[in-house]
């Protein structure tokens, strides 16, 4: 009966552009059966079982204009989810217990937890009456909050953590099935159009009327910003792989597979995956992007392959490949795409990004213009690049990824989130992962300070920040992206100083944070060298400040939880060297030479 009333609402209250709808709640659902697929992109499945029929509807994703069919299929959808939603989780394990619950004895928050709390509660924003995410800040004393009034999708990771730790599944369920209804499906080259598959950076709920007319009342749409409305116009490529990410947490913390398994879902994560592997000029196999195209969204001279695009799109490569259904024949050929591309590009990262004093020794002796497949220098970086200060700041024990690498362009600078995501995808071989975290020790002056954690190491000054930044005033040096301090980078650290068994270095940050956020009013980033500074125009009451304080701390009692976010080394070793599969090369081989291997 229910499937009937769903597949009824499916196609008339939804526009013809809702190309499926897929029933999913079975009452048997770990007989994990796949939906079969029906006539004119609608997909139903109805299991009638014992004495009750359970099934539920989901929709694939929107484009913009459908949200309020959406809705309403979202409304029944939700009806018939606390039915079977009961069901299934009764079959729940004390292991999928909230962690906090498990983890509570004798446990009392501190001031700032409670606060923390109590504030991103405030920051939850409902669609159709359910919580869909964390808005990015809640400054009263900012009466133009441009675009913090919305929900980032980068933004909610740290509150989607806290959630899920907390046992507050639904709000990042929610998000994820939302955002996923925005996912970019058309190109307009003239309007300024994100391309297929992009996931926006932000979305807001607005309230508008019914089909334009008063007189039909109002009703709540999604409406996102894929960089279109941003300063600057840019595309926010990490929202796709955070995205990716944050799924595959879900799953992990509840045990509920059933979300990435759904139709829509799988097409989500190969949407993904497409615009990300698409052929391009691009000759290496890091992921080619503008400048701003993540958490730095503002001109900073990373566009090229900066680091932290590398370290997501790795993880998310990883993460996708687990998730997606064997059986489909597209998602098998993306697997084969998927491996090749991680093996060269781990390989690239590893060989080519890695600094260490023995490298940079060897940069500084480099030979220039070697015209050859075994050239030594294969990006023609000249010895004089390397920045003065480099020199002195490089420790002797440790190491650390660099910003980018181009031709004949080596970025020094050290970029917190990139380096920290290596560790945790496993990007980092263990020792590289142990030796960044050894540097970040050792400097800890630098890079810690008054707060934790600057957001990259220098700060560009000068004729640097003229030329690369085009003498941004918001991003003058120490402050903002330009060396600034960033809160709620302690999530990320924690998460990675739990892997490598450093709990005592996460702990020291969160003791230095916890000193001052409440107090500073929860700052999106602090400025000056040392981050003694609240940020010149730096936000008040920036949720992902507040949470990634949160997250941080909540890690510290329940380290289990950083699992849902990292992964372990490949078992299979790195059998290619990028550069040196190229053709002629391979036609060269012999056999007897050890110069191919790796
Ligand atoms: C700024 C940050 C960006 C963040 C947004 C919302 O634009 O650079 O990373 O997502 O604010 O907080």
């Amino acid at each position: 009966m229910m499937a009937a009333a769903a597949a009824a609402a499916a196609s008339s209250g939804c526009p013809s552009t809702v190309r499926i709808a897929a029933s999913v709640f079975y009452k048997a659902w770990q007989q994990q059966q796949q939906p079969a697929a029906g006539a004119a992109g609608l997909i139903r499945h109805c299991k009638s079982s014992c004495s009750s029929v359970v099934s539920s509807v989901v929709l694939l994703p929107l484009v913009p204009s459908d949200v309020s069919g959406a809705c309403q299929i979202k409304q029944l959808a939700s009806t018939v989810k606390k039915e079977s939603t009961l069901e299934r989780f009764s079959t729940t394990t004390t292991a999928s217990l909230p962690l906090l619950l498990r983890n509570s004895e004798r446990y009392v928050e501190s001031p700032s937890e409670k606060e923390a709390w109590a504030l991103l509660k405030d920051a939850v924003v409902t669609y159709c009456g359910e919580p869909v995410g964390t808005i990015a800040a809640r400054d009263p004393s900012d009466p133009f909050p441009q675009n913090y009034d919305q929900v980032f999708l980068r933004d909610f990771i740290p509150s989607a953590i806290a959630f899920l730790i907390k046992g507050e599944h639904e709000i990042v369920r929610n998000f994820l099935v939302h955002t996923l209804q925005l996912q970019s499906w058309e190109k307009t080259v003239d309007c300024y159009s994100p391309g297929q598959g992009l996931m926006p950076a932000s979305f807001k709920v607005l309230t508008v009327f019914r089909d334009g007319n008063e007189a039909n009342g109002t009703e709540e749409i999604l409406d996102p910003d894929f960089g279109e409305a941003a300063i600057g116009r840019v595309a926010p490529v990490d929202s796709g792989l955070w995205w990716i990410i944050l799924l595959r947490a879900y799953a992990k913390c509840t045990g509920d597979t059933s979300l990435q398994e759904r139709v829509d879902f799988q097409t989500g994560i190969k949407m993904i995956l497409k615009v990300c592997l698409a052929d391009g000029f691009d000759m290496f196999p890091t992921l080619l992007v503008t400048d701003g195209s993540c958490m730095i969204d503002r001109r900073m001279g990373i566009h090229g392959h900066p680091l932290e695009i590398q370290a997501l799109f790795y993880q998310a490569l990883r993460f996708a490949r687990d998730m997606l259904v064997q059986e489909d024949g597209v998602a098998q050929d993306l697997k084969k795409l998927i491996n090749s591309r991680l093996s060269a590009l781990l390989f690239h990262i590893q060989e080519y990004y890695w600094l260490d004093l023995r490298k940079l020794n060897e940069i500084y002796r480099y030979k220039t213009e070697e015209y050859s497949y075994d050239a030594v220098n294969k990006f023609n970086i000249y010895p004089d690049q390397v920045s003065p200060w480099l020199f002195e700041w490089i420790p002797n024990k440790g190491g650390y990824f660099i910003g980018n690498l181009q031709p004949a362009h080596m970025d020094f600078r050290f970029f917190s989130l990139g380096n920290l995501w290596s560790i945790c995808g496993s990007l980092a071989t263990k020792t590289q992962a142990e030796d960044i975290l050894e540097l970040m020790e050792a400097k800890w002056d630098d890079l810690i300070g008054t707060m934790p954690l600057k957001i990259c190491f220098p700060a560009l000054a000068e004729d640097e920040w003229r030329i690369i930044t085009g003498s941004d005033p918001k991003n003058t040096p120490w402050s903002y992206h330009n060396g600034g301090s960033w809160p709620t980078l302690m999530w990320q650290f924690s998460v990675a100083c739990i892997k490598m068994g450093r709990l005592d270095l996460a702990q020291r940050a969160v003791e230095v944070a916890e000193k001052r956020l409440s107090r500073d009013r929860w700052p999106e980033y602090y400025d000056t060298r040392s981050g003694r500074f609240v940020g010149k125009q730096a936000r008040l009451f920036q949720t992902w400040s507040i949470a990634g304080f949160l997250v941080a701390k909540l890690l510290l009692r329940n380290p289990e939880a950083a699992s849902w976010l990292t992964c372990d080394e490949e078992s299979n070793p790195v059998i290619s060297c990028g550069l040196d599969m190229n053709p002629r090369r391979r036609r060269k081989f012999n056999p007897l030479s050890n110069s191919n291997l790796v």
